[in-house]
């Protein structure tokens, strides 16, 4: 049973309550609902001063999110562990992308902004999906690696939706995530292919996943896994960037 039709059935029941009981209560009206925690304002804030980038911008949450360098919050509460990890708990989960993309201080069990964040989670989560999900960055050898790559192949005109889906969200309206802009595509194409699929793939990850020495691209910008962009999206994407 989808958690939210329970949670609909004890909303109402609450709702009739506080009707029947307090008429003078107009809480509703401005208060946070706990899926702004996921896409409004006050999920930006759980960032720093300067964040722009919410939940939203980085995981869906629907079935069939695709594109994007998270993954679907959809069905995920109720996993038995997180980035990989049975250790890992889903406040965990959301702390590192708290602290290590947005660059705010952890939440806590107690504290209400979670306590909203993770009943919004639950409530888009069935209970019997608990399989975890595995986490593989693509990290090849060297730049020149993902210049062999990624450098040909690519297709500038199916680049052109590849990247309006996948990078524009950011890149587009210069989003700030923590403290760091989104350079326009213009200075994308600086760079080279191998250096673009290299940030693509390995920028980050947050500190607790461990350290790849061999990232020289720290973020805040998030890593797309091959799961999240193909091989191909990403080729194509390169080309366009780079308008070849
Ligand atoms: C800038 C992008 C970004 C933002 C903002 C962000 N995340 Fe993430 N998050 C990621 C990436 C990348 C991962 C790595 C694993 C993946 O693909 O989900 C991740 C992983 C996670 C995981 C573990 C997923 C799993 O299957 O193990 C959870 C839970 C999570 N994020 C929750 C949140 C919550 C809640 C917020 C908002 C408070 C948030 N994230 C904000 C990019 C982001
Ligand atoms: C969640 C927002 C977000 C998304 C989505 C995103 N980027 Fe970024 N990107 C950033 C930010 C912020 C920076 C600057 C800080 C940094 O380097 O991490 C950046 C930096 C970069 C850089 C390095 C620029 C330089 O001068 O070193 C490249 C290349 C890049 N992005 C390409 C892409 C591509 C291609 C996509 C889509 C596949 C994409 N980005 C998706 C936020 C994002």
């Amino acid at each position: 049973m989808i958690r939210n039709q329970r949670r609909l059935g004890v909303g109402l029941a609450l709702g009739l309550f506080g009707a029947l009981a307090a008429c003078d209560s107009d809480s509703g009206s401005s208060d946070p609902l706990p899926q702004d925690y996921y896409d409004g304002n006050e999920s930006a804030a759980l960032g720093s001063a300067t964040n722009e980038a919410t939940c939203a911008t980085c995981h869906g949450n629907t079935a069939n999110a695709e594109g994007l360098p998270g993954n679907t919050l959809h069905n995920i509460a109720y996993h038995t562990g997180f980035k990989g990890s049975t250790d890992l708990t889903l406040l965990d989960g959301a702390n590192a992308c708290v602290t290590g993309w947005m660059g705010g201080t952890a939440l806590t069990e107690g504290d209400n902004a979670w306590k909203l964040l993770e009943e919004y989670i639950q409530s888009i989560s069935d209970t019997s999906v608990t399989t975890m999900n595995s986490i593989q960055p693509e990290v090849l050898a060297d730049l020149q690696a993902y210049e062999d790559k990624y450098g040909s192949g690519g297709d500038a005109t199916a680049g052109a939706s590849a990247y309006a889906q996948s990078c524009a969200r950011c890149h587009s309206g210069g989003l700030t995530v923590n403290a760091a802009g989104a350079p326009t595509r213009t200075t994308l194409a600086l760079l080279s292919a191998g250096e673009i699929a290299q940030q693509v793939r390995t920028a980050g990850p947050p500190p607790d996943t461990g350290a790849d020495t061999t990232d020289t691209r720290q973020g805040p910008m998030p890593f797309f896994e091959v799961s999240d962009l193909s091989e191909q999206e990403l080729k194509d994407i390169i080309a366009f960037i780079k308008g070849t």
